[in-house]
């Protein structure tokens, strides 16, 4: 089969290939899965150009220890392992692999545990299903553990990216008031997606501004993790989410760290995680048909992974970026 196999850490257009490689052998709690459709997530980038340099221990010294990347997918199912008894050859799923899966979904077969997978309802298109997993189940769990509801004060810092354009509308569809942080050319863009304020990033900081927030969703952690809780309101939560953008030896890591000491010390933070259960996959297929949809910026072709990721890795992506299989290597 064909995948996109990364050598060494770098440029993506230096280090992924298309590849042919024997397909992976299911587990017998696992199901392969023919991939329609996957997307890029953080992890992904940062596994490419193998940044932050501390955890490279973890990725791999000198090349990845696993050369397929990939987590989200959608597709068919080919074939099942001994112990699975929910879904069948044949049958449309999505979820989402391991990140240390032996192959990854950036290829045209992968083998998925059959516990984080669902059938996928008929209303959702392969590559809404595709770019929906992780950036979908994190915002649900950002909404969740951050108890959104109805006149909630929220800011969403990174709102135009994949997990932002989920984080608002979803905030928006349990009836908080939410404030979108993005550039200028996004700013038209968050109004139509629902936000009842934006703040533009290149005119102000939201982190100096006068308004005060129930709730800050923080996906890039450009700011002090200090700067950004003073715009809480007394009993407000805030909410840091990944690594941020910065790469180098340590990324966000240092203010990841330092919002933990600020939960520890003063400060209501909660965290967000990627839960990729039955359960959470079959609620975000329903918000999702039900009217939320999925905002997808660019759709690539699996031999345009490169260009996919370095698209992702210059941080403004409007929404999902998704690889999907030619109609040529669906049934290859
Ligand atoms: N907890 C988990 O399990 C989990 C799972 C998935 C992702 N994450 C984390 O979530 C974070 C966001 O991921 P993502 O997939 O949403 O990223 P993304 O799609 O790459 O984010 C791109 C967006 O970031 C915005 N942006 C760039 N610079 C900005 C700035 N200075 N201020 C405000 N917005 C800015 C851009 O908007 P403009 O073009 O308008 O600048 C763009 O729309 C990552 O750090 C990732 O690690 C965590």
């Amino acid at each position: 089969m064909r995948a996109i196999v990364q050598s060494s850490y770098g440029a993506p257009e230096d280090v992924l290939a298309l590849t042919e490689i024997e397909p992976p052998i299911p587990k017998d709690d696992e199901v392969l899965v023919r991939v329609r459709a996957t997307s890029v997530n953080t992890p992904d980038w940062a596994t490419i150009i193998g940044q932050p340099y501390l955890l490279r221990g973890q990725m791999g010294l000198r090349c990845p220890r696993r050369p397929v990347r990939g987590t989200d997918v959608a597709g068919i199912v080919e074939a099942v392992g001994s112990a699975v008894s929910e879904f069948r050859s044949g049958d449309p799923v999505f979820g989402a692999g391991l990140d240390d899966a032996r192959v990854g979904t950036f290829a045209e077969l992968t083998a998925v545990p059959a516990q984080r997978l669902i059938l996928k309802p008929a209303a959702l298109s392969f590559e809404d299903a595709a770019a929906c997993v992780m950036s979908g189940l994190t915002a649900l769990d950002a909404v969740r553990v951050a108890e959104v509801g109805p006149g909630t004060r929220m800011l969403v810092n990174g709102a135009a990216g994949g997990v932002g354009t989920f984080a608002l509308r979803m905030a928006k569809r349990l009836g908080a008031e939410v404030t979108g942080v993005c550039g200028t050319r996004n700013v038209n863009f968050l109004r139509e997606l629902g936000a009842d304020h934006v703040v533009d990033y290149t005119r102000e900081e939201f982190v100096a501004g006068d308004a005060r927030y129930d709730v800050v969703l923080d996906n890039v952690l450009n700011h002090s993790p200090a700067k950004t809780v003073r715009v809480l309101a007394p009993r407000g939560i805030l909410v840091p989410n990944g690594m941020g953008i910065s790469g180098g030896w340590f990324s966000g890591l240092p203010r990841m760290a330092h919002a933990a000491l600020l939960g520890v010390l003063r400060t209501d933070v909660r965290w967000a995680r990627c839960r990729v259960t039955r359960e959470n996959l079959g609620e975000l297929a329903t918000l999702i048909v039900g009217g939320l949809g999925v905002v997808t910026d660019r759709v690539f072709p699996l031999e345009e992974a490169a260009a996919a990721v370095a698209h992702m890795l210059g941080h403004h992506a409007r929404g999902k970026v998704v690889l999907a299989m030619a109609p040529s290597a669906r049934s290859a």
